[in-house]
């Protein structure tokens, strides 16, 4: 029987562990950790008298806003393309139920894919990420994975890649996706992307003066390319923006909450100046590319056979809303997969839940005010993942820098002699080590199809930005949050807790 997924599990026992009154620094789990804007909350509301079973593939409103979404992130989409179900992992649950084959997955990769593969009856082969960046298998050992695989009589048929990753963190290079993609074609693979963390990328410390290119509409010129080789091959920090946002108003931007929790306070820095440039003026007036830089996708190597996935858990924070999206191809396949993956809806959770789709129809379309929260989301995100990511290293783990997303995968190799003195020779025995004596949660990598003697775990940044509503407002609000008193404590319960676990003990 599939288990507890870990993920879900470590939130449970560390929130058993706080009622019961002890300090735990909860870095086990991935939700994103801020509140819900006044304006998107009414949205829902407003639409709770809506109690009808609606079309299993998502109302009409609701398929053209995400069809306009991503066509304005240059990649054209129709809304007969799109389908909507209770969070993205159930879409992915339907794809995996839905296409033939085993699963090729990128190692370490989110705990979901390879248990959602078994229950479907799949096999899974695993191949490493890059040194750079995870999320995609090496290209460099994917054709040989491959071929191992079908000598051991696995029939690959799906390669699932993570761009941005969780666990890592990063974002795959450019080159790795388009080298991934070739591969798959070659061998028959249909790609899902999962790209839930697209919208989360980190502006780069240096973004805040950030140079701004304009580009041309993807509408009317094939803006994708322009996107995907220029601007993101080096996904460095240069952000890319229509012409006609950049002189955009900061003061009409703000989520209502941003400005009326406490309007006499000014306005972070970071809202006001360049966050505000890089909002629509609105979706219709934008007409073009959505601003800030822009993750690889596999889409644009592989258009007729990836299917992208995505969802409004991460970048609004709204994971108990479950509201997820598909984007099938468009041509005959995609339009068969659609009637295959609307039978598994159909027989699953029938439709979103209709009040749900009010708000991803309103949040999709791209408003001022959704773009400010989640520009203000991306700094802060980056800022404490940042800021964490400085403990790792500074204890002498192995750690990529974070790039997107509320994540950091430290390996704690170089500490193997001190940690084999404290009897932590395992990545769980890391994790436990961690949470038993030090009050600190983490998942062990293993949970992410990791070898289980790696020291490696996945750490989730983005608990930390408060317990209530305002504290964790005040944190987005924040032209600098990790001074705030509960950031800065985590932060230092963090210190201690490394340098504890990292002190030589008699025998170093
Ligand atoms: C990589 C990845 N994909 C998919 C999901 C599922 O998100 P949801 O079902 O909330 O859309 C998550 C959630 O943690 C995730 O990290």
């Amino acid at each position: 029987m599939t288990m507890h997924s870990a993920t879900l599990a470590i939130n449970e026992t560390i929130r058993a562990r706080r009622a019961a009154g002890e300090k735990v620094l909860h870095l086990g789990f991935g939700e994103a950790g801020l509140p819900v804007p006044d304006d998107i909350a009414a949205v829902l509301s407003s639409a709770a008298g809506r109690n009808a079973y609606g079309p299993v593939v998502g109302e009409e409103a609701a398929r053209a806003a995400a069809a306009g979404w991503f066509t304005r992130r240059g990649v054209a989409t129709g809304p007969e393309q799109v389908l909507f179900g209770p969070g993205s992992k159930a879409l992915l649950f339907a794809l995996l139920a839905a296409l033939p084959g085993d699963v090729v997955l990128p190692c370490p990769a989110w705990v979901s894919y390879a248990a959602q593969a078994a229950l479907v009856g799949k096999r899974v082969v695993d191949v490493p990420v890059p040194a750079a960046a995870g999320g995609v298998p090496d290209p460099a050992l994917l054709e040989d994975a491959l071929a191992a695989a079908r000598a051991d009589g696995a029939r690959p048929g799906v390669l699932i890649l993570t761009v941005p990753d969780n666990p890592t963190g990063t974002v795959a290079h450019e080159a790795d996706v388009r080298a991934v993609c070739a591969i798959a074609e070659r061998h028959g693979l249909v790609v899902i992307s999962d790209e839930i963390y697209a919208e989360v990328l980190h502006p780069s410390p240096a973004a805040d003066g950030v140079a701004k290119v304009p580009h041309p509409s993807p509408a009317t010129d094939g803006a994708a390319e322009a996107l995907t080789a220029d601007h993101l091959a080096s996904h460095d920090a240069t952000e890319v923006l229509p012409a006609n946002l950049t002189s955009h108003d900061a003061t009409e931007v703000l989520p209502a909450n941003l400005a009326s929790h406490d309007a006499t306070e000014v306005l972070p820095a970071n809202l006001t100046s360049d966050s505000a440039a890089e909002v629509p003026q609105s979706p219709s007036a934008a007409g073009g590319a959505v601003a800030p830089r822009r993750a690889p996708s596999p889409v644009h190597h592989l258009p007729e056979r990836t299917i992208v996935t995505s969802g409004l858990s991460k970048s609004m924070a709204l994971g108990g809303w479950r509201i997820g999206f598909a984007r099938v191809p468009a041509g005959a396949w995609g339009a068969r997969l659609m009637r295959d993956l609307t039978g598994v809806a159909s027989e699953i959770w029938s439709s979103l839940a209709a009040p749900m789709q009010a708000a991803a129809a309103h949040i999709l379309a791209d408003p001022p005010e959704v773009r400010a929260y989640i520009d203000a989301a991306r700094r802060l995100h980056g800022t404490v993942a940042r800021a964490v990511h400085a403990e790792f290293t500074a204890a002498g783990a192995h750690c990529r820098a974070p790039e997107a997303g509320f994540y950091l995968y430290p390996d704690f190799e170089p500490l193997r002699p001190v940690l084999a003195g404290r009897s932590v020779t395992t990545g769980a025995e890391l994790a436990g080590a961690l949470l038993a004596e030090h009050g600190v949660g983490v998942l062990a990598g293993a949970a992410f199809g990791d070898a289980p003697e790696g020291l490696r775990a996945r750490v989730a940044t983005s608990l930390l930005y408060g317990d209530t509503a305002d504290e964790r407002w005040a944190a987005l609000r924040s032209p600098d949050p990790l001074s705030l008193p509960w950031i800065e404590a985590s932060l230092t319960h963090l210190r201690e807790a490394l340098t504890a676990l990292t002190a030589p003990t008699r025998d170093h």
